[in-house]
């Protein structure tokens, strides 16, 4: 179990994320929204370890992992898909598919990669940056199966793709789910979020304004929190 609690974090004399405190219990999928700017990758970042906490704390499966390395909870099981994939652009797909892996797990990693996005077994050799962004974006995800992850925090994957390839790339994020990984979803496709979702979270300016499934969510509410308020009156 992922659970950031309590925590407050910022940039400078800038505070983004004020108290706020998320469970992702083991095999669950919790959607995290919210509007631009509202602090989901900030959020993200802090849950691994790219960015330490002023106050509050990071428990990896009981384990207080407050301050560990990007390294270290990778090692616990956390795995970032960040905004603008966070794939070696320079590197080829095989390479940064091995990068990814335990020591040892490398042939296993790629074939459950291979597995995953057929068309990533065809390009093992491409220069990963020279692929289309829906091919780098499944790069990124199959980055982190291979590695074995068991709660992956993803940043709006689904950004900027065809809609033939944000569809294959939620049925692998169900997939995902399935197998008992544990997701933290921010999404701007709210629906197709709530929809694989166990739990909703909304952000509204650093603070969360709503915990809970996605059932017990009105339209309304998420159009007011997610939108902003002159969404809800256009
Ligand atoms: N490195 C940084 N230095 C200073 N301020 C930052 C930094 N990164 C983010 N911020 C600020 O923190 C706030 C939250 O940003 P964050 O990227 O977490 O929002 P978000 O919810 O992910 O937004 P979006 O939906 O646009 O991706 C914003 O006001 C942003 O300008
Ligand atoms: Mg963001």
């Amino acid at each position: 179990m992922l659970r950031i609690d309590a925590v407050t974090a910022g940039y400078g004399h800038t505070t983004v994320l004020h108290d706020v405190t998320v469970v992702v219990p083991d095999g669950s999928v919790v959607a995290m929204l919210g509007p631009n700017g509202a602090g989901k990758t900030t959020l993200l970042r802090v849950a691994s370890g790219l960015l330490v906490p002023w106050s509050g704390r990071l428990i990896v499966d009981g384990t207080d992992a407050t301050g560990a390395s990007p390294h270290r909870l990778r090692s616990l099981g956390v795995c970032l898909v960040p905004e603008g994939r966070g794939i070696f652009p320079s590197l080829t797909v095989r390479e940064n598919l091995r990068l990814c892996c335990r020591a040892g797990q490398e042939t296993s990693g790629l074939e459950r990669a291979r597995e995953s996005f057929p068309v990533l077994g065809k390009r093992l050799e491409q220069i990963a940056g020279t692929m289309s962004g829906g091919e780098q974006q499944m790069l990124a995800l199959a980055r982190a199966y291979a590695g074995d992850a068991r709660v992956v925090l993803l940043d709006e994957v689904s950004m900027g793709l065809a809609p033939k390839v944000v569809d294959e790339i939620f049925a692998f994020l169900a997939r995902l789910a399935a197998e008992g990984i544990s997701l933290l979803l921010v999404e701007q496709y709210v629906s197709k979020a709530m929809a694989i979702a166990d739990y909703v979270c909304l952000l509204d300016r650093g603070a969360l304004s709503f915990v809970g499934e996605p059932a017990e969510l009105s339209e309304s509410t998420i159009l007011a929190n997610y939108l902003g308020a002159e969404a809800v009156g256009a």
